[in-house]
C-alpha cells in the first residue's frame, strides 16, 4: 500500500518540461560529485583564462558585455578559492586578479600598488564574521533564545515602543542573524540630524544621534520603531549584529573582538581584524583622507555589522575553512549554508546572515538551480563581495575601492560567476564521465550494467541493467508503472561518502527514475522527484541505492539490494 502511493506521486508529480522533449528533475545539490585537482584541470583552467581575458577587456575599456565599470578610478582584487584540493597557506587560492586603477598611483595615503596582501575594509561581509563566530563560540543552540535574555534592557526601559505589538522578548538569535528581526536598521549611524541637510527641524527633544554606549543604547534603541513583527519578511538590519554581538559576549562572558581575534589567530588570519588596524602598510586608502574615503570611520558598537579590514587572501583562508567545516562541526555547516526565508525576488533567499542567489538557466520550475551564499555591501569609498557555492566546494572575494564613490560590483561578480560556474560544472562533467561512465560486469551472476557518458543533463543516466537473463530495467519499470523504453533513470551523487581502509573512497549514489513521457501538468511543470527517493526498497534495502568504489583508478559498484558487486570494464 505504502508502496503504491509513493508511485502514485511518483507518476503523478513528476512532469515533463513543457516541450515534448524530457528534461530531467534533478534532486537539489552538485549534479555531478565535486571536481578536484582544480589548480590543474584544464577546463577549469580555459574557463580561467577567458576569465582573465574577460576582465583585462573589462579594465582597460571600463566596458564589457556585462555592463560598464569605471575602471580609471575603480581598483580591485579578486580570489577564487576551493576546499576540495590541499591548502596553500600562503596563497590559498586557485585564481587571483588585482587591478590597481591609475588613480591608485596619485594617492597619498596607503599602497599604490595592489597585491592579495592588500588592506580593504569589507563593510557587510563583516556579518558573516560575526555569524561564524557565534557558531563557533556559541553554536546553533541559542538560536532560539529571545534577545531579552541577555539584554533585559530591552524591555524595561521606559523608551519601550509597542507599535503594532511589536515585542522585544519575540526576537530570537536566530531571528537576528537571519535578517528577521524586524529590529530598526541602524542606531546612531547615517543620522540625517548629525548632517547639513535643509530637512525641516523636527524639535529633536531625545539625544537619540551618535550615541554608542551601551547601557544608554538599549534603553534608547526600544524607544525605536521597529520595522516589522520579528519572523515575518527579510530587512536588512545593521543593529540586529550588534545586538548578536552582545548576546554572545552575554553567553560567553568575554568581549566579541576577543573572540573575534581568538577564531582569526586559529586559522592564520594576520592581516584582518573587527577594528582599526595596527597598522596601515599596504592598505588601500583612496580618497582625500581616512575619513573621506571610510577607512577610519568608527562604527562603534555597530563594528559587528560592518566594520572589518581584511584581504582577499585572509578572506579566501575564512571561506577555505568555512566551507571545510574547521571550527565548526560539518552538520552545523551543513545547516548553516542553507536558506531560512525567501525574498520577494524568486532567485534570492535569505539566510544567517546570507543573501542567497539562486543560479539557474532560466527561471523554469524544471531546471538545476546553484545556491550560491553571498554577502556583499559598501562602506566609505569600499565595496565588497563574497560568496560560497557548496555544490562544488568553491568561493569568491572581491573587495575594491574607489576614488569617487563606492564602486558597484555586480559587473565584476557576474563575469567571475559566468566563467567560473560553467567552467566547473563542465570540470565535474568531464571527470564523471571519465570516472564513472562505462560498462560494469560481476562474474559470479552474469550481472551487466552501463552508465552513460553524460548528455548534457544533470546527473548520469543508467541505459542497460541485466542480471542473468532478467531485464532489471524492465522490471523496474513494471514496478514503477512506466513503460520500459520510457523510463529514465539517472544517479545523483550524495554526500555519504567515506575513505576505505584501502585509501580509496566509497560514495553513494541515489537514482531517480521518471517517466519520460508522463503528461504535463498544466501550464504549472513542478519538480518533486525527492518526494520519492528511497520509496522502493527490496528487503529493507533501497532499490535505488548505487555505491560507487574508486580505488587506484579503478571504479567498481555494488547495489545493496541486490547482493551486486561488479567491476567497470569501459
Ligand atoms: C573560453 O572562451 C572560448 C572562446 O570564447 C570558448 O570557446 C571556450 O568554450 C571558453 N572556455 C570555457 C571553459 O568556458
Ligand atoms: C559596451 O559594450 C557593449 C557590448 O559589448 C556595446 O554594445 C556597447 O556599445 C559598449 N559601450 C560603449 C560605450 O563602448
Ligand atoms: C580615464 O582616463 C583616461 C586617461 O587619462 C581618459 O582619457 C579618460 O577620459 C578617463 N575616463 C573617464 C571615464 O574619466
Ligand atoms: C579539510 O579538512 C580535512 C580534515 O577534515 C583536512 O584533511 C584537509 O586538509 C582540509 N582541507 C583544506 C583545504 O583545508
Ligand atoms: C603555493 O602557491 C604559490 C603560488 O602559486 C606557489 O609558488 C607555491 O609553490 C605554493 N606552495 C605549495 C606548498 O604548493
Ligand atoms: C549647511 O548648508 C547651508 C545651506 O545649504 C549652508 O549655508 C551652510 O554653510 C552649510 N553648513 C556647513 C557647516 O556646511
Ligand atoms: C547625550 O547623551 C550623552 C551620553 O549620555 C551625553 O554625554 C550628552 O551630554 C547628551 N547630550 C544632550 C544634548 O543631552
Ligand atoms: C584583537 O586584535 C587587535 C589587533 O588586531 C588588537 O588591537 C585588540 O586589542 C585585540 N582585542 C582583544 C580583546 O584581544
Ligand atoms: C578630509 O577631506 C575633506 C574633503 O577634502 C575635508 O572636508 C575634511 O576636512 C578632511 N578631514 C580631515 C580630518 O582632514
Ligand atoms: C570476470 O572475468 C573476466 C574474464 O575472465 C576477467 O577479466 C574479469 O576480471 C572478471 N571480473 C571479475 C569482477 O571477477
Ligand atoms: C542495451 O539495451 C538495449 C535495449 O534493451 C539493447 O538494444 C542494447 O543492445 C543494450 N546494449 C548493450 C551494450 O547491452
Ligand atoms: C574497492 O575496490 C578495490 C579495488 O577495486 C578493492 O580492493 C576494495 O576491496 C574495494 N573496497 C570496498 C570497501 O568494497
Amino acid at each position: 500500500m505504502l508502496l503504491q502511493i509513493s508511485f502514485i506521486l511518483l507518476l503523478s508529480l513528476v512532469p515533463t518540461s513543457r516541450s515534448q522533449s524530457f528534461q530531467p528533475c534533478p534532486i537539489l545539490g552538485p549534479r555531478f560529485p565535486l571536481p578536484t585537482g582544480l589548480a590543474s584541470d584544464s577546463i577549469v583552467q580555459s574557463a580561467l583564462k577567458n576569465a582573465t581575458a574577460t576582465l583585462d577587456e573589462l579594465v582597460s575599456t571600463s566596458n564589457s558585455t556585462y555592463g560598464t565599470i569605471s575602471s580609471n578610478t575603480t581598483s580591485f582584487s579578486i580570489g577564487l578559492f576551493t576546499s576540495n584540493d590541499p591548502l596553500n597557506f600562503s596563497h590559498p587560492f586557485f585564481y587571483e586578479y588585482n587591478y590597481a586603477a591609475p588613480a591608485l598611483s596619485k594617492t597619498k595615503l596607503g599602497t599604490s600598488k595592489l597585491n592579495s596582501e592588500t588592506l580593504f575594509r569589507i563593510g557587510t561581509v563583516t556579518e558573516v564574521f560575526t555569524v561564524w563566530v557565534f557558531l563557533i563560540e556559541a553554536g546553533e543552540a541559542y538560536w532560539i533564545d529571545p534577545i531579552t535574555k541577555y539584554i533585559p534592557e530591552l524591555v524595561e526601559g521606559n523608551g519601550q515602543i509597542a507599535f503594532g505589538h511589536f515585542s522585544w522578548e519575540d526576537v530570537t538569535l536566530g531571528d537576528l542573524a537571519r535578517h528577521l528581526s524586524g529590529v530598526p536598521r541602524d542606531y546612531g549611524i547615517a543620522d540625517l540630524s548629525t548632517r547639513n541637510f535643509s530637512l525641516p527641524n523636527a524639535l529633536v527633544i531625545a539625544n537619540r544621534s551618535g550615541c554608542l554606549q551601551p547601557t544608554y543604547f538599549f534603553r534608547d534603541l526600544s524607544g525605536r520603531y521597529p520595522i516589522y513583527l520579528p519572523g515575518t519578511t527579510p530587512i536588512m538590519s545593521n543593529t540586529a549584529f550588534q545586538l548578536l554581538a552582545y548576546a554572545l559576549e552575554g553567553i560567553k562572558q568575554q568581549p566579541y573582538d576577543a573572540m573575534f581575534n581568538k577564531t582569526a589567530t586559529s586559522i592564520g588570519l594576520s592581516r584582518s581584524s573587527l577594528r582599526y588596524p595596527l597598522s596601515t602598510r599596504n592598505a588601500i586608502i583612496p580618497g582625500a583622507n581616512e575619513s573621506v574615503s571610510g577607512w577610519s570611520t568608527d562604527f562603534g558598537g555597530e563594528d559587528p555589522a560592518i566594520a572589518m579590514y581584511s584581504t582577499i587572501t585572509d578572506i579566501s583562508r575564512a571561506g577555505i575553512a568555512m566551507l571545510n567545516s574547521t571550527l565548526i562541526s560539518s552538520a552545523m555547516t551543513r545547516r548553516w549554508l542553507k536558506p531560512t526565508a525567501h525574498t520577494s525576488n524568486l532567485v534570492n533567499d535569505a539566510g544567517r546572515p546570507w543573501i542567497i542567489y539562486k543560479s539557474t538557466k532560466d527561471q523554469s520550475p524544471i531546471n538545476p538551480v546553484i545556491d550560491i551564499y553571498t554577502s556583499y555591501g559598501s562602506v566609505g569609498l569600499y565595496s565588497s563581495y563574497f560568496g560560497l557555492v557548496p555544490d562544488y566546494n568553491v568561493g569568491f572575494v572581491i573587495l575594491a575601492a574607489d576614488e569617487a564613490s563606492a564602486p558597484d560590483l555586480n559587473v565584476h561578480v557576474d563575469i567571475v560567476a559566468d566563467m567560473l560556474l560553467p567552467g566547473l560544472e563542465k570540470a565535474a562533467i568531464s571527470q564523471a564521465g571519465s570516472i564513472y561512465s562505462g560498462e560494469y560486469r560481476s562474474n559470479q551472476t552474469a550481472a551487466s550494467l552501463i552508465i552513460e557518458k553524460p548528455d548534457g543533463m544533470p546527473g548520469l543516466s543508467l541505459s542497460n541493467f541485466t542480471m542473468g537473463s532478467k531485464d532489471i530495467r524492465k522490471e523496474l519499470a513494471t514496478v514503477a508503472g512506466i513503460s520500459p523504453s520510457a523510463l529514465s533513470i539517472r544517479l545523483y551523487p550524495t554526500d555519504l561518502i567515506e575513505r576505505t581502509t584501502s585509501g580509496g573512497t566509497k560514495i553513494a549514489f541515489r537514482a531517480v527514475f521518471q517517466d519520460e513521457s508522463a503528461a504535463i501538468d498544466a501550464g504549472t511543470p513542478t519538480c518533486i522527484t525527492w518526494l520519492s527517493v528511497g520509496a522502493l526498497s527490496y528487503y529493507g534495502k533501497p532499490l535505488d541505492l548505487f555505491i560507487f568504489n574508486l580505488s587506484e583508478g579503478q571504479t567498481s559498484l555494488e547495489i545493496p539490494a541486490f547482493n551486486l558487486d561488479m567491476i567497470k570494464e569501459r
